[in-house]
This record gives C-alpha cells, sequence and structure tokens, in this order.
C-alpha cells in the first residue's frame, strides 16, 4: 500500500471514544457577559512544560479575557484526546476543536505541505517563521484543507532536529547504516532516513520512549526540548547535531468552530494568536538552551557531526519532492526569504 494511503487511514476508535466523552458540547452560557461560552479543545502531544502548552495556555487566557469569557481555549496535553494522526481526523470531524500537528501530518492531506518539511529549505528558526507567518506565501496553503473542515491558524517551530540512539555517536551518514530510527508518519521522513541508509520505523510521538527502552527501534530524530520533556534521554544517550532540518507545527481549527464566532471575537482570536507566535518563539530559543545545559549535567552524550555530507545525502529528497508548480512555488518563496 502507498504509506501516504496508509497514513491518511483514520485513527484508532478508542481515541475517537476518549475524546468524544472528554468534549461534549462546545457550547455553555458560562460568559461573563451572560452569553453562550464557545469552549475549544485543543489536542497536543506535549507535556504542560513544553512551549507549546505554555505559550497555548496563555493564548487561551487572553482569548478568554479579550472577549469577555465568550470563547476558551482549553489544551489537552499529552495525547489525552488522541495522537496528532487521530487529532486531525477529530478537528476535520468536529469532535475536537483545535489540535497542534506537526507539518508531517498536513503533508498527508495536501501534499504542497511537503515543501516545509524538507531538509534545507529553512535556514534557521527566525527564517522558518519569517515564511510560516506571510500571508502572501501560505494564504492559499493555509486554507487548502477547508473542504475538509480544517482550518490552519498559523506555525510554531519545531526549531532544528537531530539524531539521537541508545548506542553510539553518530558522526556521518554511514553510521546511521542500519538503525532503525523513529519517524513521523510522513513520506518525506521515511525517504529521509532511507537516504542516510536506516531503516525508517513510523510511530507515534507517544509511543517512542517505550519502543527505545524496549529496542523496538535504536534511534529516533528531534529537537532537544522535546528529547528532554519526552524523557528520550533516558534510554537514547547520544544526540548528535545532525540538525538536518528546521521542523514546523501547525494549530489547525475545526473551519465551522472558527466561522461561529462573532466577528469581533475573532479578531481577539487572530490578534491573541500573533501574541502566542511571538511567545512560542521566545520561549523556544530559552528552553532549547535551558535544555541543553539540562541534558549535559545529566549525562546526554552530544557530538558534532559533518553537516554538510549530511546536506549532500538529503539533497535529492528536494528533486523528489519539490516538483508540481504550487509546491515549487512554495519552496522559491521559502528560499527568496533566506537572508
Ligand atoms: C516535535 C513536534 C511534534 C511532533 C514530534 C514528533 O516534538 O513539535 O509536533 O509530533 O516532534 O516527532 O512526532
Amino acid at each position: 500500500m502507498k504509506t501516504s494511503k496508509a497514513f491518511a487511514a483514520l485513527g484508532s476508535a478508542a481515541a475517537m471514544m476518549l475524546a468524544l466523552s472528554a468534549c461534549g458540547s462546545g457550547s455553555d452560557s458560562g460568559s461573563e457577559t451572560g452569553g453562550e461560552t464557545q469552549t475549544l479543545r485543543l489536542a497536543l502531544n506535549q507535556t504542560e512544560t513544553h512551549p507549546s502548552y505554555i505559550a497555548l495556555d496563555s493564548f487561551g487566557e487572553n482569548v478568554s479575557e479579550g472577549t469577555n469569557g465568550a470563547v476558551e481555549v482549553e489544551v489537552y496535553a499529552n495525547e489525552t484526546l488522541g495522537a496528532q494522526q487521530e487529532a486531525i481526523q477529530l478537528v476535520s470531524d468536529g469532535s475536537v476543536d483545535m489540535a497542534v500537528v506537526s507539518g508531517t501530518q498536513l503533508e498527508n492531506l495536501n501534499e504542497d505541505f511537503r515543501v516545509f518539511n524538507l531538509p534545507q529549505v529553512f535556514d534557521s528558526v527566525e527564517h522558518q517563521m519569517k515564511v510560516v507567518g506571510d500571508d502572501a506565501v501560505t494564504g492559499e496553503l493555509y486554507s487548502s484543507l477547508e473542504d475538509q473542515k480544517i482550518t490552519v491558524i498559523g506555525g510554531f517551530t519545531q526549531g532544528t532536529r537531530s539524531i539521537y540512539n541508545k548506542d553510539r555517536p553518530i558522526q556521518t551518514p554511514s553510521d546511521v547504516d542500519g538503525m532503525k530510527i523513529r519517524v513521523q508518519e510522513s513520506d518525506v521522513q521515511l525517504k529521509m532516513i532511507e537516504l542516510m541508509g536506516g531503516a525508517p520505523t513510523p510511530m507515534a510521538f507517544g509511543e517512542v520512549y517505550t519502543a527505545l527502552q524496549s529496542g523496538v527501534i535504536d534511534g529516533a530524530e528531534n529537537n532537544e526540548v522535546s528529547y528532554l520533556t519526552q524523557k528520550h534521554n533516558e534510554v537514547a544517550p547520544y544526540f548528535s547535531n545532525t540538525n538536518h532540518l528546521v521542523g514546523i507545527d501547525y494549530v489547525v481549527i475545526n473551519t465551522d468552530a472558527y466561522e461561529s464566532m462573532s466577528e469581533e471575537d475573532r479578531a481577539v482570536f487572530d490578534e491573541q494568536w500573533d501574541a502566542a507566535v511571538t511567545e512560542h518563539t521566545d520561549l523556544w530559543v530559552s528552553e532549547t538552551e535551558k535544555a541543553h545545559e539540562t541534558l549535559e549535567a545529566a549525562g546526554t552524550k552530544f557530538n558534532d557531526v559533518d553537516t554538510e555530507e549530511f546536506q549532500s545525502v538529503l539533497q535529492p529528497l528536494i528533486d523528489e519532492y519539490v516538483t508540481t508548480d504550487s509546491a515549487k512555488k512554495l519552496y522559491e518563496d521559502a528560499r527568496a526569504a533566506a537572508e
């Protein structure tokens, strides 16, 4: 079966039931103005110490305050409303209102999203945020899933991703040879590890710790913040600075839920979203530094690699995935915004 088809399959019934029972109806009459409160449940797969939780939690407080309690955002951390693959389907069918999903999930719904999931597209977090926050570049992309009732409100950085593993420092792509490396459920990610010579193993984020611990996989790839907040350092102590790509998360909302806000409330929501992106990006920088220090003190073995060797091995991804006119346009716009 083609992987993208497999990934588009609906998530587990268990997660769906959990989400539905957790959600109930989205409205009640608790607002300070005495009107109905629209409560937006947001699915997140990170812990409550992760920058995405912190920024979205204050986003919720600010939206509530700005709308006098007419719109509330409740963030459910730790995959309690389902892993990302389920969460995106639940947002589409309206049983969950919002979710944070990696760009790798959205490439399974519209292939153009692949462009921003590729190595060598973004040079830095700053460059990435300039591109993903530019309506002129992303306007069409972000509204392209509205026929599936998914509106993308914007992006949060995932920072720079690197490979970590249980056994040894990785210095060159050939060190990845034969290693089972967990990837997100995405064609781009599968191909990326294959090009390094590794055996890619797709799985949900929340399953990675146990898979590392039990030896189902040898390693994974992520940023230092998630590596620490998920405690992967406990079971995979070798962190090699491959810096192979700058990843992107998107915050998505059910299109009907978004459109059912009054114009005034939606303006508050949008304005507070912009503030949340700024808070998230600032936090990202400080939390990455802190994570690095904490990890070093806790015994993680960091090593530098020849990043150019990794880049040259991964170069074919651009030719393979930037083929249509719309993908080429996104790629060119992104590169044009580089320093
Ligand atoms: C990052 C990202 C998540 C993603 C995770 C993963 O932590 O922020 O959205 O799910 O990587 O590798 O699955």
